[in-house]
């Protein structure tokens, strides 16, 4: 079965072609972070005025002349009204146009199935562990089977990806953060400030990041924001944060007969978390997203949309509708 895979949920433009919900076939994003960098975040009205302009090309670009179509999966959301509003009704246009069934796909859950495209599904491991680490989320399930989902913590204010952002502009870097806080914490002594990760009382495996973040911001009102400063600053405080992922991943780990770690969403391009987790929850397996489907993309959708379409009857295109916020359970 071959699925046309449509993302909008946020600043990014995606569409993917997946056969039986592993094969790859086209990949194409674009994206418009270059805007947002300007304001040091993403202005959700230019991120949908780019998806308009992006979403015929980046289509066109993704599908490949010969090949027929059986699915189309399109982000419903959680994510930018605006932004996915574009996605979904250029994804109802084509169904109606081309006679082929939509569905809609849950942006989160998407991001975790990024972890088990790799493999058969015979080797899929379960239950397990997922974690998704994004811009937009930050949240612990434990996963009985592809939408069996038990939610075991998720933050209480800022997600961990954004908390990168904000840390970063603070320390003076460009938008995205995360991608130059790595670096520059390569450079930094991760010791020599002692920051503490938030701590949520009504759940020990729920995250609250605002607190490390205020904790970064106070601790540079003392300093010459010179590049060691910054270096340890950033080094601190990614340890801090992803030293608190890995022990709440241990303790969820704990909480069932645990077979493996899945995980996904952008903050899972950064080296030192892999290093942290690969300490903490060894000798369980862990599985990473490929690199270029740990940021927003559209064959993640196409991916789970094969599997979702299996598993629950579609219904008319046009009674399909976006949703802003979606529990991820
Ligand atoms: O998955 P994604 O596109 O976001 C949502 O769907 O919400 O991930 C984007 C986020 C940004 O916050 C970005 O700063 C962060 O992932 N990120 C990183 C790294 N690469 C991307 N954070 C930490 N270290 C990285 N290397
Ligand atoms: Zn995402």
């Amino acid at each position: 079965m071959l699925v046309l895979g449509i993302e909008t949920t946020c600043d990014e433009t995606a569409a993917s072609l997946v056969r039986d919900g592993h094969e790859i076939l086209s990949n194409v994003v674009a994206s418009s972070a270059d805007i947002h960098a300007l304001y040091g975040g993403v202005f959700p009205e230019l991120a949908c005025r780019r998806h308009i302009d992006a979403l015929i090309p980046v289509l066109t670009q993704a599908l490949i002349p010969g090949e027929t179509i059986d699915l189309i999966a399109v982000s419903k959301g959680p994510g930018l009204i605006g932004a996915l509003l574009v996605g979904m009704q250029a994804a109802k246009g084509l169904s109606i146009a081309w006679h082929k069934p939509l569905i809609g796909i849950n942006h989160v859950e998407a991001h975790l199935y990024s972890a088990f495209i790799s493999f058969p599904q015979s080797d899929w491991l379960f239950p397990s562990l997922g974690i998704v680490l994004s811009g937009g989320h930050t949240f612990l399930v434990k996963i009985s089977g592809i939408g069996q989902y038990e939610l075991l913590g998720t933050t209480a204010d800022d997600a961990i990806g954004e908390a990168f952002d904000k840390v970063a502009t603070l320390l003076g870097l460009p938008y995205p953060g995360g991608p130059p806080l790595e670096m520059l914490a390569r450079k930094g002594d991760p010791t020599r400030f002692s920051f503490s990760p938030g701590k949520v009382k009504k759940n020990p495996l729920n995250f609250s990041l605002s607190g490390l973040k205020t904790a970064v911001f106070y601790a540079l009102q003392n300093l010459v924001l010179d590049e060691q400063n910054k270096a340890d600053l950033a080094a601190a405080f990614q340890e801090t944060a992803f030293t608190d992922v890995a022990s709440k991943a241990a303790i969820a780990i704990q909480r069932f007969p645990c077979r493996g770690v899945y995980l996904g969403g952008g903050v899972c391009n950064n080296q030192r978390l892999k290093e942290i987790l690969a300490d903490r929850l060894s000798p369980l397996p862990i599985f990473w997203p490929p690199p270029e489907l740990t940021l927003d993309n559209a064959a993640m959708i196409a991916g789970l949309g094969f599997h979702k379409f299996r598993q629950t009857p579609v219904s008319d295109p046009l009674d399909l509708d976006v949703q802003t916020r979606i529990p991820v359970v």
